[in-house]
């Protein structure tokens, strides 16, 4: 085992000659278990017992993911890189072998995000998640997307190396189907591009994991297209239902389904939920599915039409991206409101104006989106 041989205090010593000591946390830093945990999505890996981290190295900068590798080396320190934490078995901070002294490089907040919408490519940096890519995708263009899993916040460099399905992968296949090059720091502590490393680690990265060939830095990426609106359903069959004749054909019917649609189905005992996404309108869904898969039952009052990277919102999750109140006089504004107002509320929102109008239509308590009185006139 490594152990024996690991010099801890070497270690430690050859990272500070590069990395400032507010980076660098060992057990004895008080703000070492929240950065351990910051990103910990399975807590089975973090009871008492599990073998934790010598260190945590929280890269800012290429060169600290450099310098750890190259002093992990010199000093027989293994390096477990984490981007999102959301590996199954916690291997990105946790090891089996309790002998094992390694340390962990946090690249939490290497996450920036360069989109080119002209030529449709991004570069993002291994920390940024799924949601972050999304949002930023859908602010530059509403007709750009990604291909990469559903959970918003796995992040680039687990996701990109290990694969990458989701609800565009029929079309447009893997997220690491649409790398066109990445930035990597291999085992010499070299920053290589696709020239430098090669088609061979370039194609192992891609797919193979990330962790036993490197740390990726950053992945350019090409953005794929989708239409402006898109359909979705979601129909519940229970096995009363005839759920399990359903679930037995549609293994049969949906790989040979148009690339357009993906449709997956959930069970749930004693459930199940067809889910799709259609990169069409719903007429066109509808014909297909009713030709290909008639026992579904799909009918055009199950259909959805949205847009993609579609935002839904709840006044709980508020969002003032969504809009401010406005004054008209000393009362805020029902028109200018209305801009957020429906958006959370949508019918609502007048009959909540009208509440407040009656309760307190001096609008004494108004914050920048608190519903404004119904004028009188309403
Ligand atoms: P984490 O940081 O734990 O890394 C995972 C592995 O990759 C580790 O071995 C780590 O060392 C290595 N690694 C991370 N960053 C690296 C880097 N920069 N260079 C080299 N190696 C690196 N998958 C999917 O395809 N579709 C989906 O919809 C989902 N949904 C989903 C939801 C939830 C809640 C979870 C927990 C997981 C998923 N996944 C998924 C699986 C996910 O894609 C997979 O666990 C990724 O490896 C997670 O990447 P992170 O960077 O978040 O994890």
């Amino acid at each position: 085992s490594s152990s024996a041989s690991s010099d801890v205090d070497a270690f430690l010593g050859c990272l500070s000659a590069d990395i400032p000591p507010r980076l660098v946390l060992t057990p004895a830093t008080s703000n070492y278990s929240e950065l351990l945990l910051s990103s910990v999505r399975n807590l089975r890996y973090v009871l008492p017992g599990t073998v934790r981290p010598l260190a945590i190295v929280a890269a800012t900068e290429a060169t600290h993911v450099q310098t750890t590798v190259i002093c992990g080396r010199r000093h027989s320190v293994r390096v477990r890189t984490r981007s999102g934490g959301h590996d199954y078995e916690g291997l990105s901070y946790a090891s089996l072998d309790p002998q094992q002294q390694f340390a962990v490089l946090d690249l939490a907040e290497l996450r920036t995000i360069r989109i080119d919408v002209e030529r449709a490519e991004a570069w993002v940096e291994s920390g940024a998640s799924l949601g972050e890519l999304y949002y930023a995708v859908g602010a530059a263009n509403r007709t750009l997307a990604f291909p990469a899993g559903s959970c918003p916040t796995v992040c680039f460099g687990g996701h990109l190396s290990g694969g990458g399905f989701g609800s565009l992968a029929r079309k447009y296949g893997l997220s690491a189907d649409n790398v066109l090059d990445a930035l990597v720091v291999d085992a010499q502590g070299r920053i290589l591009d696709r020239s430098t490393m090669g088609e061979e680690l370039f194609w192992a990265i891609r797919g193979g994991g990330g962790e036993s060939f490197g740390v990726v830095l950053s992945w350019k990426v090409r953005l794929v297209r989708v239409p402006e609106i898109v359909t979705v359903f979601g129909i519940r069959r229970f096995r009363n239902q005839s759920a399990i004749d359903l679930i037995t054909k549609w293994q049969d019917v949906a790989p040979a389904l148009p690339r357009d649609l993906y449709l997956r189905v959930l069970v749930q005992n004693p459930q199940a939920d067809f889910v799709a996404l259609f990169l069409g309108r719903c007429d066109r869904l509808v014909h297909i599915l009713q030709r290909r898969f008639p026992d579904l039952g799909m009918t055009q009052s199950d259909c959805q039409e949205i847009s993609w990277n579609p935002r839904a919102v709840y006044v709980n999750y508020r969002d003032l991206d969504l809009g401010t109140n406005e004054l008209e006089g000393n009362v805020t504004s029902y028109e200018k409101a209305k801009v957020w107002g429906e958006k959370y509320f949508k019918g609502n929102f007048e009959r909540l104006a009208a509440v407040k109008g009656k309760v307190d239509p001096d609008d004494f308590f108004r914050n920048e989106q608190s519903i404004p009185p119904l004028p009188a006139a309403k």
